[in-house]
């Protein structure tokens, strides 16, 4: 009874506490129920990234391919170390087979900017600095990619680019990277709360208000509404701009276009917590951060530079955030677009060919990037990281495999590295490891130390079953085919996974992973996959069958396979 009454009065005062809280935004010109939406459905977009255009960067027009430094070296990188492997990238015949950027992940940084605040390479590691060894692997025929944090630390505790997106773009762009991996390390989840807007002014550099806009003169869309707010020296203030609730639209006329300063007037009251608006003007969006503040005056003036035409123009101020995704979509998205703008201004300014950076989203799958990553960039990772453990690699084939849809073109799941030829995994393990990402239409970014693929003769090890297994020719293709279709399940037998992605020759990839640990036989009739009208494999009495470990070839209706322990067979198969 008395557990009973105990838990009345935790719920009572809960509810309390709640209802308070509830007014209290309300009172502040919040709107509560948009606010909520951030603990309900963190991983929702609100803003509606489906109208969005594509990031559409030209790069990453297949998976990309390439090497990373994470996997095998985490911190211990070098100028020597890379320099090393990517003269082994390329005696290998690797770089031949696809494998083209060689990317420096976390720890390549100083701890320090430069005088002029821009990122530079760890002072005693890379004694020439990173440009130097962008030119020096550019002229052995690669590409550099270069790794940053979507906050204000990288994972290892080293500068990162939240706040720094233009400087950062611009910085690497001109040092010649061409692929950029950006983290979730220290991120910083833009607020959902906006301030009460008082007023908004628009004047010359320099020079007194021009015109001053009030709520009276705005059009509202959604909840937003002019509010009686006494404190504020008008009486009103624009409220329920938080959280995707509303927004307020102004059209002042301007004589002549230019640059000039907006001045928000705000009521600080609502600004205990940090705020965010976004002024978009004429389409262009301003983001504007309010801090919290324990100041004495009722309003504060926040001021941006902008650029407006003359005549007519639009300017829209809202707080679109209202989910954790609709933060990291804006975040991602800022960066983004940096790197276009920033590959286009230098093709421009130099008048050469322009140098889009692949732009490798790597924010754990944790608000859905799927959902709009595509918008935002050229490939996400859809899981945390991976390991060089069975477990591992499976968990992740399998969440990835369930988003085939998301991918096109340009833009690309990403399960993470490859760990073919680290650990403890055996050669069947390996091949599996490499068949499944290249049915995933994964990006084929290598984990492994290669100068272990160069003999002490200098040669490369062409026996080498690592080397065999990531440069084969067949699955490669399968990977980079231009339909840019991912795999997806067609059936599972006991304990085997079935799937299979169509190719734009009109052929199906097939594959066969015995996901137990035991060696398991499999018969499979191919017309049960023709069947799927994803694969668009038109059905026969029998099929060209290409399998592409063993190379062998026959015609067949019905497959019959045996699998070793974690292995895969995979198939190319022709209806003509
Ligand atoms: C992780 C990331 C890894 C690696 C590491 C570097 O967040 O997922 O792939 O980049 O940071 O610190």
């Amino acid at each position: 009874m008395s557990f009973l009454i105990a838990v009345l009065v935790i719920v009572i005062i809960a509810a309390i506490i709640f209802l308070a809280w509830f007014i209290s935004y309300r009172q502040k010109g919040g709107c509560p129920v948009c606010a909520l939406q951030k603990i309900t459905k963190p991983t929702k977009n609100t803003i509606p990234v489906e109208n969005e255009p594509a990031y559409s960067n030209k790069a990453a027009l297949t998976p990309p391919m390439g090497w990373s430094s994470w996997n095998t070296f985490r911190q211990n990188i070098s100028e020597e170390l890379i320099l090393s492997t990517a003269v082994a990238m390329k005696a290998t015949g690797l770089l031949d087979a696809g494998y083209k950027y060689i990317n420096l992940d976390d720890c390549w940084q100083s701890s320090m900017r430069d005088e002029n605040g821009r990122l530079q390479g760890d002072l005693e590691k890379f004694p020439h600095g990173i440009p130097a060894l962008i030119s020096a692997i550019n002229r052995m025929g690669m590409k550099v990619g270069l790794y940053s944090s979507n906050g204000t630390l990288t994972c290892e505790d080293l500068p990162a680019s939240l706040g720094n997106e233009v400087k950062d773009a611009q910085t690497i762009a001109e040092w010649g990277c061409e692929f950029f991996k950006y983290d979730f390390c220290h991120h910083k989840i833009i607020s959902g709360n906006a301030p009460v807007v008082e007023a908004i002014e628009i004047s010359a550099p320099g020079k007194s208000a021009e015109l001053t806009l009030y709520p009276e003169n705005a059009e509202f869309g959604g909840r937003a509404a002019a509010l009686n707010i006494k404190k504020l020296p008008t009486g009103k203030g624009i409220g329920f701009l938080n959280h995707g609730a509303g927004s307020a639209t102004f059209r002042p006329v301007i004589n002549t276009g230019g640059k000039y300063v907006l001045t928000i007037l705000t009521y600080k009251q609502f600004t205990r917590s940090e705020s965010y608006l976004q002024v978009i003007i004429n389409g262009e969006i301003y983001e504007v951060f309010f801090p919290r503040t324990n100041a004495a005056s009722p309003t504060a003036r926040t001021q941006l530079v902008v650029k407006l035409d003359g005549g007519t123009s639009e300017i829209i101020i809202k707080n679109p955030v209202a989910t954790v995704a609709d933060s990291s979509y804006i975040q991602y998205r800022r960066m983004g677009k940096a790197l276009k703008d920033v590959s286009k201004k230098i093709s421009y300014e130099k008048g050469t060919e322009e140098k889009p950076i692949v732009f490798s989203i790597c924010e754990w799958g944790i608000a859905h990037p799927w959902n709009w990553g595509a918008k935002a960039g050229n490939m996400w990772r859809t899981t945390l990281d991976i390991f060089a453990k069975w477990y591992s690699i499976h968990m992740i084939y399998r969440r990835t495999l369930k988003l085939y849809s998301y991918a096109r073109v340009g833009a690309w799941n990403d399960p993470d590295m490859l760990e073919v030829g680290n650990g403890k995994l055996t050669d069947e393990e390996n091949k599996t490891h490499f068949s499944l990402w290249c049915m995933l239409a994964a990006p084929l970014i290598l984990g492994n130390d290669l100068r272990l693929l160069i003999g002490s003769d200098g040669e490369p090890k062409k026996d080498s079953s690592i080397l065999k297994t990531v440069t084969n020719k067949s699955l490669i293709l399968i990977d980079q085919d231009s339909l840019g279709k991912p795999a997806k399940m067609i059936k599972k037998f006991h304990g085997i996974d079935i799937i299979a992605r169509p190719l734009a020759n009109g052929d199906a990839a097939l594959c066969f992973y015995n996901t137990t640990a035991h060696v398991k036989g499999i018969s499979f009739d191919i017309n049960d996959a023709a069947a799927d009208e994803y694969l668009n494999l038109n059905s026969s009495s029998s099929y060209q069958v290409h399998e592409l470990w063993s190379d062998e070839r026959f015609s067949a209706k019905t497959i019959s396979a045996s699998l070793q322990k974690h292995g895969c067979k995979v198939y190319r198969i022709s209806s003509n």
